[in-house]
């Protein structure tokens, strides 16, 4: 693994951050039954929720650590199985009445969704696949890339009917020298989508990671800006009428709400806002707008559960629709754990449902659409240490830790279920857990995030996500 991987993985575990002051704990707080069966609903979303204000008292947010001593363990923190959010919905008929089995995680219903709908509003009830499963709903993607779409070609064509490149359409993979762009590996997995009538995602043309290194070089703002709207142009109609939508700026706010910056370590600096400030985001979006007028934009980002982070991106994208900028979607990406962090200065601390909802509320309360784009649960608890005595493997991840982690996965399915109004996918981070990027650290610890395992066969977290 390189030393970008470590780099990124240190991202999403272990950034160092402040957070808002208004920020809430995990746990359950959830009033009412959660309601299941009957017919289609559409689900209500309320105004916009409210959220902490951006900044405020400092705190540090760690991420789960592969050094020092801990185990894999734990208690659970969530509160157990009430899940609500029962709400009164247009059209929806409300049948059913039971909690979520098992309930490793507490989540609450708050923001008036609909009530969970068995069929999801389109099938019958007898899928055995989760794109039919789902069809009423959402497309269910997967990342994939120029290996795996092959080599996972059967569960990939039984269960998902949407795709996003997990590295081929980022930026130094398509235009690795100015001006040079390398097509070949992106246009296999869109070729392959388009035979087996799929929907690509296009990720991600803006992002301070992966990026050739001649980008920045020697770029004041002018030019960067004219690199970067080349870039656009030509990645975005190369792939018009293929690529339904984009992720065209990626992760640029921090878990306190403020912007991406220039400053601070070398992995997690934006460049793009160093060299041409925040405008830079409003240029990549008119710029992919231009380039193919049809295309849905996304903004895409990790940890929106964080109170500080969904009110920074809140009132971001609140600013860019304000000036006219075409933005039409948020990508959550949920790389989601087993539990909450139980430490008051880790980012996983709000690892709720109920802080999940708040940012779909929020973002939806703008007339935006909301995608789920790189949908993963590791087995790792954020701030807990783990050596390699207690990494987990093939043999400890016991049938109890299995049906723990499906329980967390249909805790998350019933409130993407609950939005299905506003949200318009769902994409996991890999098809099975053979391939995943959370199982390449240096330090070999290995993980088991997805639907189906090692031999690509249905875990229990399929079985969760199906059943209900
Ligand atoms: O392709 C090269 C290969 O030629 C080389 O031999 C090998 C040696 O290290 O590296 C290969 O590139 C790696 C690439 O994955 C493909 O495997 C990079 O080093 C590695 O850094 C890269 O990691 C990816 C990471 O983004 C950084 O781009 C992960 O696979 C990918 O899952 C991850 O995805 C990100 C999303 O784009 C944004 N959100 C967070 C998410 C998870 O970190």
């Amino acid at each position: 693994m390189s030393t970008k991987m470590v780099a990124l993985s240190f991202t999403l575990f272990a950034c160092a951050c402040s957070n808002g002051p208004s920020a809430v704990g995990d746990g359950a707080s959830g009033s009412g039954p959660l309601a299941r069966g009957g017919s289609a609903g559409i689900s209500q979303v309320g105004g916009a929720a409210s959220g902490s204000a951006a900044g405020g008292a400092s705190s540090s947010l760690g991420g789960a650590s592969v050094a020092g001593a801990g185990g894999p363990g734990g208690t659970a923190s969530g509160a157990g199985t009430s899940a609500g959010g029962a709400g009164s919905a247009g059209g929806a008929s409300n049948a059913g009445s039971t909690g979520v089995a098992g309930g490793t995680s507490g989540t609450s219903g708050t923001g008036g969704g609909s009530v969970i709908d068995a069929t999801c509003g389109g099938t019958n009830g007898t899928a055995t696949n989760l794109k039919d499963k789902y069809a009423g709903c959402f497309p269910i993607g997967a990342a994939v890339d120029s290996q795996s779409y092959m080599t996972h070609g059967p569960i990939l064509k039984a269960h998902f009917n949407s795709v996003v490149a997990e590295n081929d359409m980022k930026f130094n993979a398509l235009e690795p020298n100015e001006g040079s762009f390398t097509y070949t590996n992106a246009d296999k997995i869109v070729d392959f989508a388009s035979s087996n009538s799929m929907k690509v995602r296009g990720h991600t043309l803006v992002w301070h990671s992966q990026n050739p290194s001649w980008l920045f070089t020697g770029a004041t703002k002018d030019t960067l800006i004219a690199r970067m709207k080349n870039h656009i142009k030509n990645v975005v109609q190369h792939y018009k009428g293929k690529v339904y939508a984009w992720d065209v700026v990626n992760e640029a706010i921090m878990e306190d709400g403020s912007y991406r910056s220039g400053s601070g370590d070398e992995d997690k600096k934006s460049h793009w806002y160093e060299i041409i400030g925040p405008s830079y985001i409003a240029e990549a979006f008119r710029a992919a707008h231009e380039a193919d007028p049809n295309a849905k934009l996304f903004y895409n980002d990790f940890y929106d559960y964080i109170p500080a982070k969904q009110q920074g991106i809140y009132t971001m994208l609140k600013g860019l629709l304000a000036d006219g900028v075409p933005v039409h979607g948020v990508g959550m990406q949920c790389h989601l754990n087993i539990e909450p962090s139980t430490k008051t200065d880790n980012q996983g601390y709000y690892q709720s449902v109920e802080n999940l909802e708040k940012a779909i509320v929020l973002y939806s309360s703008l007339g935006l659409e909301v995608q789920v784009t790189e949908l993963d649960l590791s087995l790792y608890i954020p701030g807990v240490s783990y050596t390699k005595d207690t990494f987990y493997t093939a043999a400890t991840f016991t049938d109890a830790l299995e049906l723990k982690q499906a329980n967390r996965y249909q805790a998350f399915f019933e409130l993407f279920r609950r939005h299905r109004n506003v949200i318009t996918g769902v994409t996991f981070w890999g098809i099975a857990d053979d391939n995943t990027w959370l199982s390449e650290f240096d330090s070999g610890r290995k993980d088991f995030p997805l639907l189906f395992d090692n031999n690509h066969q249905p875990k229990k977290a399929f079985d969760a996500v199906m059943n209900f």
